[in-house]
């Protein structure tokens, strides 16, 4: 079998090629299928940086149309979902009922697990973007104790989101175009990022031949991990906690320094960028864009810019490359966008939904082998079993 190679948390082994997300870690990099981060959210849309993800190439018109068109054909969830919804307590973390909920979808649409060829494929991504928006948009909806909203076929995706998660009885819901605009560039500087955990994750369920459901539904548990996608919300848990003990950030950065304390900065540092997160600049700027645009004062983004300032300038984080990332600034605009902090990570899920997909369908076109990591041993070499009364 040839010498293991040992690399703990895969920081220099690639588990696969792709063509999907391009990111340089050095230079600040991040590219879609070649498309820079930067001129897809000042430019392009949600859908069709999904669309460009998927299926590699922005769609015509015409593609765009049929997409969106087939996505709206499949925002009806089946209705014997509620009854799992309503074994949850009110009191569920959205992201564990997410997760449930899309395995869940796997046994209603037993026809999207196994697709063969490119139409089923392609009603599978679709039924998938559907269903998913409106599924983590139930998770909030539970917990508020509301009544669950249908898809708006009138209105757009991104305006679907706010109009399921905040519709009432009253009337048809018009979401602030101002949110919508920040809330369709947040989800598509979430889209993609290669290799990361989730994705991995995504990847290498797959790749038992596991169907698109159960596949990202593993996504979603492996992105609710605070290192991970639930940064968002212990960001903005942290900057609370910083303003209510009278806003000193040099203690928290004192406690991110010490060995001793576990506490880390969170929304700070990346595995792969070690210079800047390209994300985070965008998203720093948009943060500020959005709150003077919905005229809100956010006290905890001053604290945010004041850590920032504070840790760009400290030895330790400088000797150590760490950055402010995608998940640093974002919650302040969820925020101010009056998303509960406890739904940040679903925001982050519907972001990275189609590059999932993207990466999942990538993995079964490709026709790639089972994900199989290997191990070194380190335990006991032979012994002799005793009875439990020799014990
Ligand atoms: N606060 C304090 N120290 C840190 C931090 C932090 N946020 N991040 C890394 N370090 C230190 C770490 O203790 C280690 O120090 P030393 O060399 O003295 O042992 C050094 O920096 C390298 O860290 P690492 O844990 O080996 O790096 P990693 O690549 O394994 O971890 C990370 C990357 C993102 C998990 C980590 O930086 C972290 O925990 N950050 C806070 C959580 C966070 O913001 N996560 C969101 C990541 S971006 C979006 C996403 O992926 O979802």
């Amino acid at each position: 079998t040839g010498a293991i190679t040992l690399d703990p948390g895969y920081k220099n082994s690639g588990s696969c090629k792709s063509e999907i997300t391009f990111l340089d870690g050095e230079k600040g990099i991040l590219r879609y299928r070649g498309y820079s981060i930067e001129d897809l959210a000042g430019k392009s849309n949600f859908l069709e940086v999904s669309y460009l993800l998927i299926f590699g190439e922005l769609p015509t018109a015409a593609e765009l149309d049929k997409f969106e068109t087939t996505i709206r054909k499949h925002t009806l969830v089946n209705e014997e979902m509620k009854n799992i919804i309503d074994g949850f307590p009110k009191t569920a973390h959205p992201m564990g009922v997410l997760a449930s909920l899309t395995s869940a979808l796997t046994a209603f649409n037993p026809k999207s697990v196994n697709v063969s060829n490119e139409k089923e494929m392609y009603d599978a991504v679709c039924k998938t973007m559907a269903k998913f928006l409106v599924i983590a948009t139930w998770t909030y909806r539970k917990a508020k104790g509301f009544p669950l909203n249908y898809y708006d076929n009138t209105q757009g995706y991104v305006e679907n989101f706010m109009q399921l998660m905040f519709s009432l009885p009253t009337g048809p819901y018009k979401p602030d175009p101002v949110v919508v605009d920040a809330l369709d560039k947040l989800f598509i500087l979430h889209a993609d990022h290669e290799q990361n955990c989730s994705t991995s994750t995504v990847r290498i369920v797959g790749s038992s031949h596991a169907g698109l459901f159960a596949s990202i539904s593993a996504g979603v548990s492996a992105l609710w991990g605070p290192l991970h996608g639930g940064a968002n919300q212990a960001v903005l848990e942290m900057l609370e906690e910083i303003q209510a003990n009278g806003g000193d950030a040099d203690k928290y950065l004192a406690k991110a320094k010490d060995k001793n304390d576990p506490f880390r900065l969170m929304g700070f540092g990346h595995r792969v960028y070690k210079n800047f997160d390209p994300r985070a600049k965008i998203i720093k700027k948009a943060a500020d864009d959005v709150l003077s645009s919905l005229g809100v004062d956010d006290p905890i983004l001053d604290i945010a810019k004041k850590l920032e300032a504070s840790a760009l300038e400290d030895e330790y984080f400088k000797s150590r490359n760490l950055y402010p990332n995608v998940d640093f600034y974002s919650g302040i605009i969820y925020r101010a966008m009056g998303i509960p902090t406890e739904m940040f990570t679903v925001l982050f899920a519907i972001g990275r939904l189609p590059g999932w997909i993207a990466q999942w369908k990538e993995m079964r076109v490709n026709k790639e082998p089972i994900g199989r990591p290997r191990q070194v041993y380190v335990g006991e070499t032979v012994r002799a079993f005793k009875a439990v009364n020799e014990r």
